[in-house]
């Protein structure tokens, strides 16, 4: 088996490779990645040398090169993207190319190169924001409302475009928010436990009672792997752990677990067009391919912390480069967020 996976460099691919180096290790692994500001090939330090994983350095929109690449792939997973909705709000430019025409050119690469498999990994943000009821499942309309979620919402469609009219044999996943190690610290999971490590304080947008529905990547991971390997061409599949919690209360966790108080909370202005709740039911994932999540958000929360407390120099060199020059000139002190 030979897979293409867009996007490995990056936080949610770079587990995954990892994952399935280790599950399937007779399987050669293509990392294909531009290698942008979060895309970072230390993620895959340990996997590196492994015989049967390779990297090519390149841009999803470089369809000739994808197709040359893809030759005798069998299964794509595509991760690749622009996934930030605060950089989206700022400037949505990258996240209509990458977003949209990149999975177009990944799309057309598999197409002709007749790979077998194509799996699209989407989010919950394309079915918009819930109030204090309901659930998404794989019958919500979508109703993306950031130009982040709008660019993943438009890949969703173009994939089942491409599976009705050209018979791709494509599935798509839309998941909750990961977290776990190598999360690129300007999300708010990674952003606060490595604030409070330098001793900063977090910057909690709004109100601080927006909800987020989390799982852990590796729970993530096992969900795609099984939908890749057992799930029916054509389906989509909601993806969640089924851990709903307000950032505040987020908040409150990492501050305990880390041994802070509540002084170290800044209240910021709150982000443009903020979701106020995500939650997925996700029922068929479970029904029919017997997925459950393995890891409770409460542990997850724990390995993570120390995750980034072991790997000071992974995080540090990370939030030193480009991280810090794009806040500070975009940002500044507006957020309050502390360059
Ligand atoms: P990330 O930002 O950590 O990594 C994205 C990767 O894509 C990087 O390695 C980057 O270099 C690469 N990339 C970006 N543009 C590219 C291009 N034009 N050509 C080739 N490579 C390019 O992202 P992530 O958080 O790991 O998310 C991965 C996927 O999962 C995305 O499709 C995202 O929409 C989806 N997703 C993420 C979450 C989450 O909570 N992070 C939840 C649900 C779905
Ligand atoms: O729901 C899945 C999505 O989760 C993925 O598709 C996205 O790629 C991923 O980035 C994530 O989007 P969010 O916007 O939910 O994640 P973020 O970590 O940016 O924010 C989580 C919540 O925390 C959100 O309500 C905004 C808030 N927040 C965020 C930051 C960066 C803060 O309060 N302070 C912050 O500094």
């Amino acid at each position: 088996m030979k897979m293409l996976v867009t996007g490995g460099a990056g936080f949610i691919g770079s587990n995954f490779i990892r994952f399935i180096l280790t599950k399937y290790p007779h399987y050669a692994v293509i990392n294909f990645d531009k290698l942008t500001y979060a895309g970072n090939l230390e993620n895959l330090r340990d996997v590196e040398h492994h015989p049967n994983y390779s990297f090519v350095k390149g841009d999803i929109l470089n369809t000739e090169l994808l197709i040359h690449v893809m030759k005798d792939v069998d299964v794509v997973a595509h991760f690749a993207a622009e996934t930030h909705v605060d950089r989206s709000i700022l400037g949505a430019d990258a996240f209509v190319q990458t977003n949209v025409i990149g999975t177009y050119s990944v799309m057309e690469a598999a197409r002709q190169t007749k790979v077998k498999r194509f799996h699209h990994i989407s989010t919950d943000e394309v079915f918009g924001s819930l109030g204090p009821d309901g659930y998404f499942t794989e019958d919500t309309p979508y109703d993306p409302r950031s130009p982040y979620s709008a660019a993943k919402a438009a890949s969703d469609h173009l994939v089942r475009a491409y599976y009705h009219t050209h018979g791709l044999p494509a599935t798509i996943s839309n998941c909750t928010n990961n977290y776990g190690p190598y999360m690129f610290p300007e999300k708010m999971m990674p952003l606060f436990i490595t604030n409070l490590l330098e001793g900063k304080k977090v910057p909690l947008y709004g109100d601080g009672l927006n909800v987020r529905d989390w799982i852990h990547v590796d729970d993530h991971n096992r969900a795609v792997d099984l939908i890749i390997h057992e799930g029916k061409v054509g389906e989509t599949y909601c993806i969640s752990a089924r851990e709903e919690k307000t950032n505040r209360e987020v908040t409150d966790l990492v501050l305990q677990k880390m041994g802070f108080g509540p002084d170290m909370i800044e209240y910021v202005e709150d982000r443009k067009g903020h979701d106020r709740r995500y939650a997925i039911r996700p029922y068929k994932l479970m029904a029919e391919l017997g997925w459950k999540p393995a890891i409770s958000f409460d542990q997850g929360l724990s390995q993570m912390i120390e995750w980034y407390k072991n790997n000071p120099e992974w995080w540090k060199r990370v939030r030193s480069g480009e991280y810090q020059n794009y806040y500070a000139k975009q940002y500044g002190q507006k957020t309050g967020i502390t360059i």
